[in-house]
């Protein structure tokens, strides 16, 4: 699966760290302090950030993570590993990269770029003390054939069967997440995980407004069949409970802090342009294979209309968002 972002995600999504990690940070920074008193050797401490984008979202969490280091070893080596797929624009992460290493003016400090799948091993055995997910958990590790829809939504021209491997899916990819960073975590570190959930009614707009382009001839019953966002937006608390559930030799963290609250997304922005740097490179990938890439272009445009028209009484999304912080035993 061809699964990129557009490159002005991250500007449009500025305000990421303020919406889903800054209310976390006391929280996180009382439990790696724990963890941080209990290192009993002179190991480099690993700090990792999943699906980073171009890294932007995550440098001010970093910044003070690398402070609670430093208040305990001036000398100590941290290394900071940013982690996305590897069809993300690596040269505006390497960039930022280097800004954030030069401002941080650590000679202890090393930033390093990890191209790989979240969905599996990235990196090696007992590694990670500190790791963060912001935001990526929604996106399921392959793409899902919908009948009717653009984005997955229950209840709603959508049959059991695709009901039931998109389920099914996210459920592997969310069980493969927690496997992996198992293997990958010392013991006492700790991941935090954000992932949005709800959101329906604006799944459900996208969805009517591609279908709509069905209705008008703009798109073939083929072309709305190969266009879908590979997208799973619904996990329930006990979703999210479930692979803690066995732990054994392959899971063998424990949930630590499980919460939910009320998310406002795209206050004061063009929700349209927002959605589009992460909608347009799964559509075009859709429409691609029957159109060309100019045409494909065409029809995403003439979606993106229409779903202003659709989004016009609009100020900001309402969804909700779990954060989860587990804990290797
Ligand atoms: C919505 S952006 C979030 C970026 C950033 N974490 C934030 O909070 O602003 C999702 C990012 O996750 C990446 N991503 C999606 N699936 C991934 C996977 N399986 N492994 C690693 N990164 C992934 C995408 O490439 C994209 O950069």
């Amino acid at each position: 699966m061809e699964f990129k972002m557009n490159t002005d995600y991250s500007l449009l999504n500025s305000n990421n760290f303020d919406l889903f990690l800054a209310p976390r940070v006391g929280k996180l920074t009382e439990i790696f302090s724990r963890h941080l008193d209990a290192v009993d050797d002179d190991r480099a401490i690993n700090i990792v950030d999943f699906g980073t984008n171009d890294g932007r979202n995550i440098f001010p969490f970093l910044k003070i993570m690398i402070e609670q280091i430093r208040c305990r070893s001036t000398k100590r080596d941290i290394n900071v590993v940013l982690n996305d797929l590897p069809t993300n624009d690596f040269n505006e992460l390497s960039k930022n990269a280097e800004a954030f290493q030069k401002d941080m003016n650590d000679q202890c400090l090393y930033v390093m770029i990890n191209p790989g799948n979240a969905y599996r091993r990235c990196l090696p055995r007992s590694s990670i003390d500190l790791g963060t997910c912001t935001f990526i958990l929604q996106w399921v590790s392959r793409s899902v054939k919908l009948k009717n829809q653009l984005l997955y939504f229950p209840d709603h021209m959508v049959s059991d069967l695709e009901k039931s491997e998109i389920t099914c899916l996210a459920a592997n990819d969310w069980k493969s997440f927690i496997q992996s960073r198992s293997w990958e975590m010392k013991k006492g570190a700790i991941i935090h995980v954000g992932i949005p959930t709800a959101c329906k009614d604006f799944f459900q707009i996208c969805s009517s407004t591609f279908y709509q382009l069905f209705q008008k001839g703009v798109i073939s019953k083929e072309e709305l069949q190969n266009t879908t966002i590979p997208m799973y937006h619904f996990r329930s608390e006990t979703d999210i409970k479930a692979p803690f559930k066995d732990i054994d030799k392959e899971i063998d963290v424990k949930l630590l802090d499980l919460s939910t609250r009320k998310l406002r997304h795209y206050e004061n922005k063009d929700i349209v342009d927002c959605v589009r740097s992460w909608m347009y490179h799964s559509m075009m990938d859709g429409l691609c294979q029957t159109r060309n890439n100019d045409e494909a272009n065409d029809i995403c445009e003439s979606f993106f209309d229409d779903l202003k028209v659709h989004l016009s009484d609009r100020k900001w999304l309402d969804f909700e968002m779990f954060d989860v912080i587990f804990q290797k035993l």
